[in-house]
Order: C-alpha cells, then structure tokens, then sequence
C-alpha cells in the first residue's frame, strides 16, 4: 500500500508573530520586518514549523493593522516589500513555512473603495461594494438595525452627501474606521482572489483568515435578537451576521483556489462560533484547512472542562476529516499565565474585564500554563504558540491608559481596557527596557512599555537556564519533532488519515489526522491520561493529589519537578515512553 505524505499543516506548531511587538530593528520602538529577519534563527532554534505574522499591511492603525488601506504592500513603519521578500526566503531556507493574515470582512475608512464609496452617490457601484443603507425613522436620523459593534455602540456610522446633508449610513462590524465589504458583490470576490494570488504568487504559504465567521450577513439585514457573541452554549442561535451557511460557499472557491499552486496554500480560520459541531464546518474537506480552537482556550483549567473540549474536538474534527488545533492564546485574549493565575471555572476568561474580583497567584498560573502546552502538544493535530508564551509573559495588566491603543478602550466608554496588555514588546536580553527589543541607541522606548520585573523572563536569560520556561518549549518542541507517535520523523504518514474520519465518539476515538492514534487512559480523579501510538503517554495532573507514574514508564519530560517518591505533583504534565499500553493503570 502506498501512502501520502502527510501535509505539512495537519500537524504543523506554527508560532504567531505580532510583528509590532516582535523585534525592532530601526530603533523607533516598534517592530519590523528586518527585526523578524534577524530572529529567524531564533524561531528555527525554538523548533516550531511555521509562522503566522499579524497584519502589516500599509494602516492607519485605528485597530492595531486589522484596518488595512492596501493590501498589496508593507506599512513603511515595518519595511518594504522586497525585504519582506527577502525574509520569506531565509524563512524558508531555514524550514519555516510563511502565514500571512487576511482581513477580507472590512477594510480601513483609507482604502482607495472606501474613499471612493464616500464620494460617490447613493445606489453607486462604489458603494455597492460596502454596506451603505438609509436609516431608519422620519429623517433616517436612526440606524437601519440594531446591530452592535465589536467594540461597543452602534455597527452603523452616517456619512453626508455631497451637499453636505447627512446621508446613508455604513455598516461596521467593529470600529467605525473598519467598513464591512458587501461579500454578495462580485467585485470584492474577484478583489480578495487577486489578493490572495498577490502573495501566493511571492511564495507566502496561507492566511489566517480574520474574523471568517462574519463575511455573510442575511438578506434584509434583519434586527440581531441577541446581542453577545457567541451566545452561551445551549440552544443553537441563528444569528444575522455571525456564522451564518451562507459563508461557506465563499471558502469552497478560495479553496480551489489555493488548490490550484503546485504546493498547495492552506487557510486557518478565526471563527468564533457557538459550537465545536459548528466549527467543524468551516474545515470541511472543500474549505479551509483548519480553524483555531477558541473552546480548548477558553476552557478551564480542570479536568473535566479540558478532556470534553478535547473529546469534543476530535469528535467533531474526525467526523470532516479535519485536523484539530491547539491553541492558549493570541493577541485578542488574556495570556494563558494570567489566566490560569485566577480561580477557574467562574466566567469564560478572555478579556482583562473578565478578571475582576478573581485575584492572581501568578506561580501557580505559570505552572499551569507550563503543563498546559505539553498538554496541548502531545494532542493530536496543529497547535499554536503566541509570541512570548514560550517565555512565560504574563499579561500586562496595568498599562498606564495614557498608552493603550487597543480601540475597544474608548469605544467602550473606558470599561474595557482592551488587549494591549498581550500585546507588550518582546524581552530579548538585558536588565532594563526596552530588553534588546530595540537596538542600543534607539530613538523611541517600545511603543507599549515593558515591565522592569521581565528582566528575568529575557530570551537572553532563559536560553541559559534549562529549566526555564524556553528551556520547556524548546526540549517539548524537539521532542514532538522525533517522536513517532507526536508525528515526528520516524512516524511519517503513520497511520495514513488524509480520507474522511470515522465519526465515532468515545474514549478511543482517532483523529483521522494521520499521526499516532490517541486514546484515554484510566486517570485518577482530576487528572488526565492519554496514550500516542506507538508507546507515548502523555499524564496531566490538575487535581491537588500527586499521581503516580505507570510502572512501566519512561520519563522524557516533565513542567516541572516530580516529587522526592517521583509522583507527578499538582498542576504538571510528564511526557513518557511505556510498554505495552494496555497494562498501564494510573
Ligand atoms: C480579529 C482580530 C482582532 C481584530 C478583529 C477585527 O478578531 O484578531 O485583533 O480586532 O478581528 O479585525
């Protein structure tokens, strides 16, 4: 029998860089290409197999890049279009694959379309490419629905007419210089495919694929009756603009379209969805490849909540065919060390206004968050490493508000505080700010300030110090590369599951991803077991109890010290090698 190789993204690490705040090589304090290019080696030393850079495309920034005025071309702060070149190809000579990210709902109110819809009439071409609509009330002074922005108020914003009355108003999902495109139009179809093929064609390997839960509105532009997204779980909700069915036509095309490259190009989608089943959907065998794993994010750290959102994840995965991701945070949600800090299990916990009244023990979120990524890359699929996870970062929680940046700040009326606390430069070395970020001499401190105390969370430090927090990263991360049951070397095409997934449920239910099969192992109470084939195991203790090791168990990694009897204490995970798997009780 003849295999395929496995493709690369099935189970692929890819580490998110949020270029602003990766490494600053022209000194003005915020991130560039040329920085990405100097810690190339950095990231192919960490081991991760590709990377997926946030927007840096030309943006007035009203949303951190997510406002893009051109999408052909680098924002001059961060470099040129020829250095990005350059960087794609040492990226890819050092064995890293490129993600781009594409913000197809929107564009920045500096687009050349919206500029132009701004000038042009009502019922033009020009604004038929967004969503200009009358309002409501005897002199449209109202907005035509109740439809809410991301970032608080209205979803809707009235222009004036060339005569300088007010006018129409436009739709915008999040701020109001974020205008949603009409995806109905074919104009913006053809628009994004050129796009698309504008960077695949300079070799760029996929895009994340931005709020791909929001491109289809419902015809009529009905009134929203639920006003939180996603709603909590329960009773499936049909929403107006949120994961609506008619998207999925849109991905089936950018799929045969991503097809066509004789190495094929791959989508990750952002959807935030009610549902694992609902997700599911949008990774179907004729749509995007893959999809982010907000539930296994948000889930708590307990034992119960973690093994359904695995469960659920490769249920509904396997069912589509589909690889699973893994993922502990990006730069929209509260950093995993943060978040693990504080009493689990109350609230979902994504943003900073989630974490009032639960206060923080800091060591025991870094412990977590520590066991949490062997957790995460001994599962099955992709997974994802947000810049400066690997060092332990915790949340910036008390950015003065004279430096927050994030829009959800003042479009919330000052009670969000918004992301920027995840989005704080990156400690390179040294004992003071701006820790290597920038070079000697800089001409501007980090755009974001960094706290003195990550002194001892610098790359510098931690590359020394094998205990450390890199240190983890970069023995797991090398690990799962040579072990045949983590779909290291030897276990290449192992178990060959590019065809449709069985569908099944239950305590051994394969991935279908084409690594080694997962299965449950018996675990005590509060802890979590599960085997890879062949002969791994991975072990996650959430209770307060030590477990016990099987007997036949070879350790290979730990998150942190086992006890004197070699227990595996609270909040820690071990990565071993067994016998037999069958005689292997906990
Ligand atoms: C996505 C991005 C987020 C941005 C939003 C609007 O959720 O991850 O940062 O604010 O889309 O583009």
């Amino acid at each position: 029998m003849t295999r395929a190789p496995r493709p690369w993204w099935r189970s692929a690490v890819v580490y998110q860089v949020y270029i602003r705040s990766f490494a600053d090589a022209d000194g003005d304090g915020v991130g560039d290409v040329a920085g990405l290019r100097r810690r190339l080696p950095y990231l192919a030393e960490l081991g991760v197999d590709a990377i997926w850079i946030n927007p840096w495309y030309p943006s007035p920034l009203r949303d951190g890049g997510y406002d893009v005025a051109d999408y052909r071309a680098i924002d001059p702060s961060l470099g040129t279009l020829p250095e990005a070149q350059a960087m794609l190809n040492e990226a890819h000579a050092s064995g890293l694959r490129v993600l781009l990210d594409l913000v197809p709902n929107h564009v920045s109110d500096q687009h050349a379309w919206f500029r132009r819809a701004l000038e042009a009439p009502p019922g033009s071409p020009a604004r038929a490419r967004f969503i200009f609509r009358p309002g409501c009330g005897p002199t449209g002074a109202e907005p035509p629905n109740n439809w809410t922005s991301n970032f608080g108020g209205s979803a809707w914003t009235r222009v004036a007419d060339a005569d300088g009355r007010p006018g129409e108003w436009y739709l915008h999902l999040f701020a109001p210089e974020q205008s949603d495109l009409d995806w109905t139009n074919s104009e913006v179809r053809d628009e994004f495919a050129a796009i698309m093929r504008f960077w695949f064609d300079l070799g760029i390997d996929g895009f994340r694929i931005d709020v791909a839960h929001g491109l289809a509105k419902a015809e009529g532009l009905p009134d929203a009756s639920t006003v939180g997204w996603p709603p909590p779980a329960g009773e499936p909700v049909e929403h107006p603009h949120w994961d609506r069915d008619e998207v999925h036509e849109i991905y089936r095309a950018w799929r045969a379209l991503a097809d066509e490259y004789e190495d094929p190009r791959v989508f990750v989608a952002e959807a935030w969805v009610q549902s694992p089943e609902r997700l599911a959907r949008y990774v179907r065998s004729d749509e995007l490849h893959t999809a982010f794993n907000f539930d296994f994010l948000l889930a708590p750290w307990q034992a119960q909540s973690i093994r359904r959102s695995i469960e659920t994840t490769l249920r509904t995965h396997s069912a589509v065919g589909a690889s699973p991701t893994w993922v502990l945070s990006n730069h929209d949600t509260i950093r995993e060390v943060s978040r693990y800090a504080r009493r689990q299990g109350v609230r979902p916990l994504r943003t900073l206004g989630d974490l009032v009244d639960l206060p923080p023990d800091f060591a025991l979120g870094l412990r977590r968050a520590r066991a949490a990524v062997l957790l995460m890359l001994a599962l099955p699929g992709g997974a994802y490493v947000y810049q400066g996870a690997e060092l332990g970062l915790p949340e910036v929680e008390d950015l003065p508000v004279d430096v927050l940046r994030d829009p959800g700040w003042e479009l919330s009326d000052h009670t969000e505080r918004g992301r920027d606390g995840c989005r704080v430069p990156i400690p390179w070395s040294g004992s003071a700010p701006p820790f290597g970020f920038s070079p000697p001499g800089a001409s501007a401190p980090p755009w974001l300030p960094q706290p003195a105390a990550w002194s001892d969370l610098t790359v510098e430090r931690q590359a020394a110090d094998p205990g450390s927090t890199l240190g983890l990263y970069r023995r797991a991360l090398a690990l799962r590369r040579e072990h045949p049951a983590l779909g290291g070397a030897d276990g290449d095409g192992e178990g060959e599951g590019d065809g449709e997934g069985d569908g099944g449920g239950g305590e051994a239910d394969a991935a279908g991803d084409g690594e080694g099969e997962f299965s449950w192992l018996p675990a005590p109470a509060g802890a979590l077991a599960f085997a890879r084939e062949p002969g791994f195991a991975c072990i996650v203790n959430l209770s307060a109890d030590g477990v016990t090791l099987p007997s036949d168990a070879t350790l290979l990694i730990a998150s942190g010290p086992l006890t004197d009897d070699a227990q595996v204490p609270h909040d820690t995970a071990v990565w071993v090698t067994t016998g037999p798997r069958e005689e292997t009780p906990i």
